[in-house]
């Protein structure tokens, strides 16, 4: 019954995601698995790569982001196994062993791999890459990583003054800097502390509000030596470690749970139970977020697996409440505003998403792209200059709608389909598949 609710169609490379719910609404039960965390998947494949000896990957997220960082990694003579199966191997080469590829490293849709990455890349002397990515990435400000990797003495150049891929890194020995970073953006920290491993001595990162830190706690259970200062947000990485591959279990990505405890609080009837999820305290501001709205959400048996907590979430519908969202709680749910703007639709009063300028710099201006795709469904967001006005309460109506090329577009917009009158025609879901394969697999078998 499903089927006719919830189809997909595939036109060459393209895909076109239709939601038609019945008109006396449908329901939403079940339990929920999710696919492996993006962030922790890309640092898992890069430091396995760089580390002695095997690492051992479960529950990988097999989405086309970490494809990308394993094709640049093989390319650099890494043996990873077929992403195929949830359980991955990397043969490390050992830290400083990256060789030059033989052709341009293509870091796909990917932010994460593409600045990690250049941390790495520059800290390889006398090798020369080239790096570049989709029209998305190739139009992404990479000066954020260029400046400080600059300042360390990289050598890199790109398009438009150094900052725009494709770039050409020519490896250098890099000396040590105290980096105090205008963003709180773990992909330039991480960058940065990657960089740290091949320079002798003391590199530090300080960054304004604490964003995620799966970077630094890899880093150690690889072996290498961090000093983490919580009251400054400062990290200090000590040159020249000795990586040893690990045993690492990837927890489920609470980005991709976060359409499911959305949907399931605005689906009336709706209880999920989604299994396995990420709470590491640097990304639950999305549970915050939720739980300042009013939503109805209880964590269960929670635990700690390699070092990172997780939890099993189980999610009930609950008329929810406008609330105001700014300050040091956005790195940590920056990858959910879009399905928070979808929340907010649902919620009495006028929510305020501020301080959100950095959504606007990824996979697409997330502000622009989310307001006017739900507008055309019926919402009423004022897009700020750094942010969105949501007045909750207006009915969604069916529409025809666009993912603007961004997985996290493409599955909010179907969420809010899921409470539209009549159907809704979602363009570009083939994006889904950057960080969430199965999304529309799961969506079919909740949904009824
Ligand atoms: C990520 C960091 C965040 C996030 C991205 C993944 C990471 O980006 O938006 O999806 O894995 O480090 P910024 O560091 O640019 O905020």
């Amino acid at each position: 019954m499903s089927k006719s609710i919830i189809e997909l169609q595939t036109l060459e490379n393209q895909q076109i995601l239709t939601i038609t719910p019945p008109e006396r609404g449908l329901s939403l039960q079940g339990t929920l698995q999710i696919p492996g965390d993006k962030s922790i998947s890309h640092r898992a494949l890069m430091l396995g790569a760089i580390a002695e000896g095997e690492t051992i990957i479960e529950g990988l997220l097999l989405g086309e982001d970490p494809r990308s960082t394993a094709d640049c990694f093989r390319a650099m003579g890494a043996k990873i196994s077929p992403l195929n199966s949830q359980k991955v191997t990397v043969q490390g080469i050992g830290l400083g062993q990256l060789q030059e590829p033989s052709d341009v490293l293509n870091a796909g849709n990917s932010g994460t791999t593409m600045r990690l990455m250049l941390g790495l890349l520059a800290s390889h002397p006398d090798r020369l890459f080239c790096v570049t990515g989709d029209g998305s990435l190739r139009s992404r400000p990479m000066s954020r990583v260029i400046k400080p990797l600059q300042t360390m003495g990289a050598q890199i150049l790109g398009r438009n003054n150094n900052s725009l891929a494709p770039l050409a890194v020519k490896g250098q020995t890099l000396k040590p800097i105290h980096y105090h970073s205008p963003i709180a953006s773990a992909q330039v920290k991480s960058c940065i502390l990657l960089a740290g491993l091949m320079t002798e001595g003391q590199t530090t990162v300080t960054e304004p509000a604490l964003s995620r830190d799966h970077s630094e706690r890899m880093l150690q259970a690889f072996g290498a030596t961090l000093d983490i200062d919580p009251t400054t947000h400062s990290v200090t990485i000590t040159g020249y470690p000795k990586l040893t591959g690990q045993k690492v279990i990837v927890p489920g990505d609470i980005s991709s749970a976060a359409f499911w405890l959305v949907a399931a609080s605005i689906v009336e009837g709706g209880e999920l139970l989604v299994e396995n999820v990420g709470i590491n305290p640097t990304r639950t501001g999305i549970l915050e977020a939720l739980e300042m709205m009013g939503a109805n959400i209880s964590l269960e048996n929670e635990r700690v697996i390699t070092g990172e907590p997780v939890a099993d979430l189980r999610v009930k519908s609950c008329q929810l409440k406008a609330c105001t969202i700014e300050g040091e709680i956005l790195p940590r749910l920056i990858d959910e505003v879009p399905i928070l703007a979808v929340a907010a639709l649902f919620a009495q009063g006028t929510t305020i998403i501020k301080d959100a300028a950095e959504l606007r710099v990824k996979e697409s201006d997330r502000l622009a792209v989310i307001a006017s795709q739900l507008n055309k469904m019926g919402a009423n967001i004022t897009e700020l200059p750094d942010g969105l006005e949501i007045t909750g309460g207006n009915p969604l109506n069916g529409a025809e709608v666009d993912s603007c090329g961004d997985h996290r577009i493409a599955m909010s917009l179907a969420i809010a389909a899921l409470t539209a009158k009549g159907k809704t025609i979602i363009n570009g879901a083939e994006a889904a598949a950057i960080s969430y394969p199965e999304f529309v697999q799961s969506l079919q078998a909740i949904a009824g």
